[in-house]
């Protein structure tokens, strides 16, 4: 089992480039599914998830030519296979993507019912009111959702909740429905954008992405195209929140500030520097930083996806906060593995209330999601002596050479593959 070992104490230091949204690039691969023409993505994030989602298309009988370590073209003329199987859920929830797609294409696709998970039950009620409310059938068979239309036609549908993966995935597909679909309540994330741009690269006419309200004119066929995908907003925002927790000086470099602003005020909040220009944002942390309190919501609210970031900061800072989880229900499992570290945090409900301790000190824990790995990692390059964070499988999934990028910054962490390894290692470094 991969593990990472770190030795804490060293400031994070310098500049880091930061990689493509994870989020981002998962619903537009599956959107250029949906043209018979090669379309060409680049800045990919080169992390577990993405591979698999390439996998998964690859499956459905698509050409998928993988161009360099970014880049990919993917051609969906050859799709002859309209069924996603659990082994590609399994792995990764958001191949449901390809149920958008491949209906607004082909309106039919049978993806396997993705479960709950660490954070908590994680419904898809809100996807399949969409595709229902565009005319589609949608039961679940065998542990698959079936979806199945003679004819998609545009509707106006409002959604219960503010959803990511139901936006993306209804947007996909009245992309090809016929007339007009316009989606209310819908969810503002940039990468929810960022699938909406590449489609009307493609030839679609959506216009209100990034709004409450996306209105989408159907068209009959997409073409190719050449996009780029921005840049990750939270493993942009791990970094810095390391920058804070190490008392460091780090550079993001390859960003769009104004998708870190959620953040970066929070980080002025609780005390540190923090500096614009142009694709760039630094954070400096000079002294013990102070409380805070913190909600998640949708964007352009505070990031569910930094809450542990966030908590792992307040665990260090002076005095008391409160972090409130809105978005899922179970994402706190973590702080048990920090309470071995030293903080003191009490979870009650969907709060976590923290007193701030000066010093955590470094043990074994184990990641139990890919956010809380991360957190947990930066608790480590913070702590005081040798962290041991297990099951970083997670990790892996969304972050790219998460290690060596913290090396890049001063952070002595290493990624070990077995047991042999760690013991060297622990021999080196203590
Ligand atoms: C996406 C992100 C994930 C992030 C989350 C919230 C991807 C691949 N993943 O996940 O990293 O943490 O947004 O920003 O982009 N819900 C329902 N019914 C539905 C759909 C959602 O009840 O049909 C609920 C969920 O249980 C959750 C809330 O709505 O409580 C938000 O979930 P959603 O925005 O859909 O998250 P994901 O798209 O799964």
């Amino acid at each position: 089992m991969e593990q990472y070992i770190i030795k804490g104490g060293n400031p994070l230091v310098g500049e880091v480039s930061i990689s493509g949204a994870k989020n981002a690039a998962l619903g537009i691969l599956a959107a250029t599914i949906m043209a018979n023409e090669s379309v060409y993505i680049s800045n990919l994030p080169d992390v577990r998830d993405i591979n698999v989602l390439l996998e998964a298309i690859a499956d459905t009988g698509a050409i998928v030519e993988r161009r360099g370590r970014h880049d990919v073209r993917i051609n969906g003329a050859t799709i002859n296979n309209y069924v996603v199987e659990n082994n590609f859920i399994k792995k990764m929830r958001a191949s449901y993507y390809l149920l958008g797609a491949m209906l607004g294409k082909y309106h039919h696709a049978e993806v396997s019912l993705p479960g709950g998970c660490d954070i908590g039950s994680r419904p898809i009620d809100q996807h399949l009111k969409g595709f229902r409310a565009l005319g589609a059938t949608a039961v679940v068979r065998n542990g698959m959702i079936v979806v199945d239309a003679r004819q998609l036609v545009g509707a106006h549908i409002y959604f219960d909740m503010v959803s990511v993966g139901a936006t993306i995935n209804v947007m996909l597909a009245a992309t090809m429905a016929v007339g007009r679909t316009v989606l209310e309540n819908v969810a503002k994330e940039p990468h929810v954008v960022d699938v909406a741009n590449l489609l009307n690269t493609m030839g679609a006419n959506i216009k209100g992405a990034g709004t409450d309200v996306i209105r989408i004119e159907g068209v009959r066929l997409l073409h190719g195209g050449d996009y780029s995908v921005i840049p990750d907003q939270i493993e942009a925002g791990t970094f810095l929140f390391g920058a804070a927790l190490t008392k460091g000086d780090v550079t993001v470099k390859n960003v769009i500030p104004k998708h870190l602003d959620c953040l970066t005020s929070k980080l002025r909040e609780i005390g540190c520097e923090v500096s614009e220009c142009d694709d760039q944002v630094r954070v400096v942390a000079k002294q013990r930083l102070r409380s805070a309190n913190v909600k998640t919501l949708p964007y352009p609210g505070f990031p569910t996806d930094m809450q542990p970031q966030m908590t792992v900061v307040l665990a260090l800072s002076e005095g008391t906060s409160i972090v409130t989880e809105s978005i899922f229900e179970n994402r706190f499992k973590y702080v048990d593995e920090l309470r071995r570290m030293g903080a003191e945090i009490f979870v009650e409900g969907n709060s976590a209330i923290i007193r701030g301790v000066p010093e955590l000190t470094g043990t074994p824990v184990t990641a139990p999601d890919l956010r809380a790995g991360a957190a947990l990692v930066l608790a480590g390059l913070a702590a005081d002596g040798v962290t041991v964070v297990d099951d970083i499988k997670f990790i892996l999934r969304g972050y790219e050479d998460f290690a060596e990028k913290l090396q890049g910054l001063g952070g002595e962490i290493k990624l070990i593959k077995n047991e042999h390894e760690l013991q060297k290692s622990r021999m080196m470094i203590v």
